[in-house]
């Protein structure tokens, strides 16, 4: 039977995740066709991350992906899978330099995407973001824990609340966070007690990646567990390899074409008989004329 759900996976089904334990999908997706395959196949949620940058644009971290480019993105997930919650990221420099930029682009995102919540790599100096927007009417998801758009501070990609005063500041900001309107917490790169912890000191939905199972739901980026990436980390489990039949279909594809095997006939479209015969006889007639002896006339 499929898994696939024709209703509407919204806010308050997530957020009724937390009261009925069931856990919730949640997959990084990019695309209008993956977007309708994950959401043939059952996954809830869809975030359009920003780790685009690294997957389907090949930068080496997250921080060049532009707002407008992830718009679109956005748009074409929703566009796949209208059924399943859709997050828009906001992506690195479109909310740092004001709360009013921070609004206007995250309302920008709603609108011209139609996701169903934005997230942003949130601080304490956003709290006053996170409150208009929601103010607004936007679901904000509030990650926090490991927040790649910070690598050039942290160093490098690294776990999250490792000291107790760390995991003690992630579950205080988490609070803070839901104080001011956050509608649900992702979780990155944390040890399980910390995700609990900040599981039991809320009370809106969290979404793990790579925190632990308390979480009510958790999300990996998809190239990861379809084996598209060569060093995935080490909580995305690999589920498959997607990588090996595309290569071989793209290679029979190069191989076929090297032979002259593709296109064959049953790639190809025909005329109708009479119209090709008369487009055959023209053409004739055109080349021969062009190999006629030019007409000589003399005073003779
Ligand atoms: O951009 C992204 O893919 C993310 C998740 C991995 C949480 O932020």
């Amino acid at each position: 039977m499929s898994n696939s759900h024709a209703k509407r996976f919204t806010f308050s089904t997530f957020r009724a995740a937390r009261v009925t334990g069931e856990k919730v999908s949640m997959l990084t997706c990019y695309d209008y066709t993956t977007a309708k395959l994950m959401q043939e196949a059952g996954v809830q949620i869809l975030l359009v991350g920003d780790s685009a940058a690294n997957v389907i644009l090949g930068h080496n971290s997250t921080i060049p992906i532009s707002l407008d480019f992830l718009i679109e993105l956005t748009a074409a997930v929703k566009r796949g899978a209208p059924n399943c919650l859709v997050v828009g990221d906001m992506p690195f420099g479109s909310y740092h330099e004001s709360v009013a930029q921070g609004v206007k682009n995250i309302t920008n995102m709603v609108k011209l995407s139609g996701c169903d919540c934005v997230k942003i790599e949130a601080t304490a100096s956003h709290l006053k973001l996170i409150r208009q927007a929601a103010d607004a009417g936007v679901a904000v998801m509030a990650h926090l824990g490991l927040r790649p758009q910070s690598v050039g501070i942290l160093g490098g990609y690294k776990i999250a609340g490792r000291t107790a005063d760390e995991a003690m500041a992630i579950v205080e900001l988490a609070v803070q966070m839901q104080e001011a309107g956050a509608a649900s917490i992702l979780l990155e790169a944390v040890a399980p007690e910390v995700a609990e912890a900040v599981v039991q000191a809320t009370n809106v939905p969290v979404i793990g990646c790579g925190a632990g199972p308390a979480c009510h739901g958790s999300v990996v980026v998809m190239h990861d567990i379809a084996g598209l990436t060569a060093q995935p980390p080490r909580f995305a489990p690999r589920m498959g390899d997607l990588a090996a039949p595309m290569k071989e279909i793209f290679a029979e594809y190069a191989t076929r074409i090297a032979k002259g095997e593709y296109p064959a006939a049953e790639q190809q479209y025909e005329m109708p008989a009479d119209e090709r015969a008369k487009f055959l006889r023209r053409r004739f007639e055109a080349e021969r004329s062009k190999h006629q002896p030019p007409e000589v006339s003399g005073p003779w």
